[in-house]
């Protein structure tokens, strides 16, 4: 709702340069900020979009920035992990790695070229995941900027918008806890939340490469990261649990943009639904 209404204000505006900024290498990420970026496009706004995945068939309104392809970050061997009670420590090892490979991807001429040009945009996208690295645009473009988890959101990503992040009754986004945590739950919740935290900031977050590549006058990442106008996260009360949240942290699970399509009659037969008319069309 809240972003219908946001659709509404930037509408009944002249429409707006928008720069979306997507380099993390995740087919599956990049597919949930897709469709607003293309819904952007469709209601007029001019969208540039750097990714690894341009559009296919070039869309009006849509420009694309494309990376060059790197191996799929989302395939990890699991024979390679430590045993599961481990797994949630060691993924972020994982996530380091991939946050120092993103953030090499600055040195692309695209990338390049995006940090020394003249143009002017409204507006930034951007992903907030497992680096601020990208943020040095904020500070380049200075114009407001909106974060976007595809994902229930990274720990260290509360804290920037106000959002309450305390560990007794916020499961942290690596433990996998219901809700209603138990006393030995919580305890685990906040071990993580201190881990995940000090890790993100002294592994991930991405100060030394930024300023290697916008300058040493960068603000420190996190200091910068405030300004954040909008937090858009891919979450549900109904599927992650009721929170409390600021009005600028927003969930959109699901992004409900696109008409929903026709659910195939083998999946009503498997739920055993009988006699549901649903007046979708496809797509
Ligand atoms: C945050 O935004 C304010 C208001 O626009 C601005 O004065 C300040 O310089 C910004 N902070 C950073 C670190 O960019």
């Amino acid at each position: 709702m809240r972003l219908l209404l946001l659709f509404a204000f930037l509408t009944s505006v002249s429409s707006l340069k928008i720069l979306g900024i997507f380099p993390y290498a995740g087919k599956s990420h990049f597919v949930v900020f897709e469709v607003l970026l293309r819904e952007l496009a469709k209601r007029g706004h001019q969208v540039t979009v750097v990714s690894e995945f341009p559009q296919k068939r070039s869309l009006q309104n849509y420009k694309d920035i494309a990376l060059e392809q790197s191996p799929n970050v989302e395939i990890i061997n699991i024979p390679d992990m430590p045993p599961p009670f481990l797994r949630k420590y060691a993924i972020l090892k994982y996530l380091a790695q991939a946050a120092w490979e993103t953030c090499d991807k600055l040195n692309q001429k695209s990338m390049q070229d995006l940090i020394k040009t003249t143009e002017k945009y409204d507006l930034l996208l951007i992903e907030y995941f497992n680096t601020d690295c990208f943020l040095g645009f904020a500070h380049k473009f200075k114009v407001p900027f909106i974060g976007l988890s595809s994902c229930y959101d990274m720990p260290w990503v509360g804290e920037r918008v106000a959002n309450p992040t305390n560990p007794a009754y916020i499961p942290n986004h690596f433990a996998n806890f219901d809700v209603h945590m138990n006393f030995w739950e919580r305890l685990e919740n906040t071990i993580l939340y201190l881990y995940t935290n000090i890790i993100y900031s002294t592994l991930m977050q991405g100060d030394e490469i930024a300023k290697k590549y916008f300058g040493d006058d960068l603000p420190p990442l996190h200091v910068l990261a405030r300004n954040t106008s909008l937090f858009l996260v891919n979450t549900l009360p109904a599927l992650n649990g009721a929170r409390p949240k600021v009005p600028s942290f927003v969930e959109v699970g699901g992004m409900n943009i696109n008409k929903p399509k026709q659910v195939s009659p083998t999946v009503y037969d498997m739920w055993e639904i009988k006699d549901v008319k649903l007046d979708a069309e496809d797509d």
